[in-house]
């Protein structure tokens, strides 16, 4: 498996933090990373991208800004808020706005940004910051938030004093970035945990780290091997991290599969049915949001009903309408979908509307009968490296007609 969208995206700002040079290796060849690589080169860090490995070197930047079009491209881009501004004193940074599935707002970032002593204003559509020192304080998050606990986390590390973060997100890439934070000379206790204890420091120094495996990607190929696989056959998920994903391993047994986890790796065999399976999306170590879609696919072939409740994203349901053109029987109501599963689906055209929502209309035109084809193929290279080859690997029929090659 390739390393984590999700963590290269918070590490490669990070290195705002402190001039130097930085290498991160295994970071994954990703539309995403492409974007936030361009964003970091229009401040004057400077970038090479090759066999895996990333060299930053930030060491002159010059601009602080996150301009409109790269925040639209991709809502990550805030997290240079937070380093920019504790580093420099400064950022103009684009508010995201909504995306496909609704509004994502990012009231927390502010607030907690603001705790720690940044004067934030709003204009013209741009988060407009700025700081002297930052001091250090008690924030609470009402909702625990990946990107809000990352970006206060890298502006805490630098501020006079000691921060506490409750409710803070516990996702794993939150973790790799804590403790990328720490290579750098930071003070965090909590990794890991929903209660962070940063004690600040004056400054920072460069680090190298190797980013963690994608557990989104690994989810999404085991469960192309449940709903493709044939009774007797084995897919083998190599270098992940089970412990990152013990929420959708355990959700697959349910669902029939036979797994053997190992240490870097998880086997799956099919059961050839695939068993109703209710799954409730919440955060670390719940199931991930960001697999809802790939299962919804898996159960549109179950033996019987299941529910899909995200309570993440009330409207990320865009994959539903597209997997019904494959004959899907899916009703949604408000952030509730009751599946029926069917005995097949059949192929068709169909459209992708966001990154996971194309991983599940792929999952499914797997193993529909006929040909589908899923338009609007460039969200699924913001996320997933080399999909179709990895999927021909396994015996997948799958070509990229048209579109580049990320
Ligand atoms: C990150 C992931 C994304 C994943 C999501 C949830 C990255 C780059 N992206 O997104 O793939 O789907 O976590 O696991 O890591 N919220 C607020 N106010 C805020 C911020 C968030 O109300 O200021 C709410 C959101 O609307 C959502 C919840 O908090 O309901 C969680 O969102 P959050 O964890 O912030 O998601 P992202 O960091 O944007």
């Amino acid at each position: 498996m390739s390393g984590a969208k999700n963590a290269s995206l918070a590490l490669m700002p990070a290195t705002l933090l402190a001039p130097g040079t930085y290498t991160l290796q295994n970071t994954p060849t990703l539309r995403d990373v492409t974007t936030m690589s361009r964003l970091l080169e229009s401040m004057g860090v400077g970038i090479v991208h090759a066999d895996h490995t990333l060299t930053v070197d930030s060491s002159h930047v010059t601009r602080f800004e996150a301009p409109y079009e790269h925040v639209k491209k991709m809502r990550a881009s805030i997290y240079v808020l937070g380093p920019l501004v504790a580093r420099y004193g400064a950022a103009h940074v684009s508010l995201p706005g909504g995306c496909a599935w609704g509004p994502r707002p990012v009231n927390l970032h502010i607030e907690g940004l603001r705790k720690l002593g940044v004067e934030i204003k709003l204009d013209a559509g741009y988060i407009l910051a700025k700081a002297t020192r930052l001091r250090g304080a008690r924030i609470v998050f009402d909702v625990s938030s990946v990107g809000a606990t990352g970006n206060v986390m890298m502006a805490a590390v630098l501020a006079k004093g000691t921060t506490v973060i409750d409710n803070a997100a516990m996702e794993p890439e939150i973790s790799a970035l804590a403790e990328f934070l720490v290579r750098m000379g930071a003070r965090i206790n909590g990794i890991g945990s929903n209660h962070l204890e940063i004690e600040g420091v004056d400054e920072l120094h460069p680090a190298d780290c190797t980013t963690i495996p994608d557990r989104i990607e690994a989810g999404t190929f085991l469960v192309a091997a449940a709903i493709a696989g044939k009774k007797g056959s084995k897919v083998r998920v190599e270098r992940c991290n089970p412990g990152h994903m013990s929420a959708v391993t355990t959700k697959l047994e349910d669902a029939g599969a036979t797994l053997t986890i190992g240490e870097d790796f998880i086997e799956l065999e099919p059961s050839g049915e695939i068993r109703p399976v209710n799954v409730t999306t919440s955060i670390y170590s719940g199931f991930p949001t960001d697999m809802q879609a790939q299962w919804i696919a898996l159960m549109s072939l179950a033996g019987g009903t299941s529910i899909v409740t995200d309570t993440i994203y009330f409207d990320r349901f865009m994959h539903v309408p597209e997997l019904i053109r494959l004959g899907a029987n899916i009703t949604v109501k408000e952030n509730i979908a009751t599946v029926v599963g069917v005995e097949k689906l059949k192929g068709a055209k169909v459209m992708s509307t966001d990154l996971r929502a194309s991983a599940s209309l792929i999952l499914a035109g797997l193993i529909a009968e006929g040909t589908t084809d899923v338009l609007r193929v460039y969200h699924l290279d913001r996320g997933y490296e080399r999909i179709e080859k990895k999927l021909s690997g396994l015996g997948a029929d799958i070509q990229r007609v048209s579109g580049e090659e990320f």
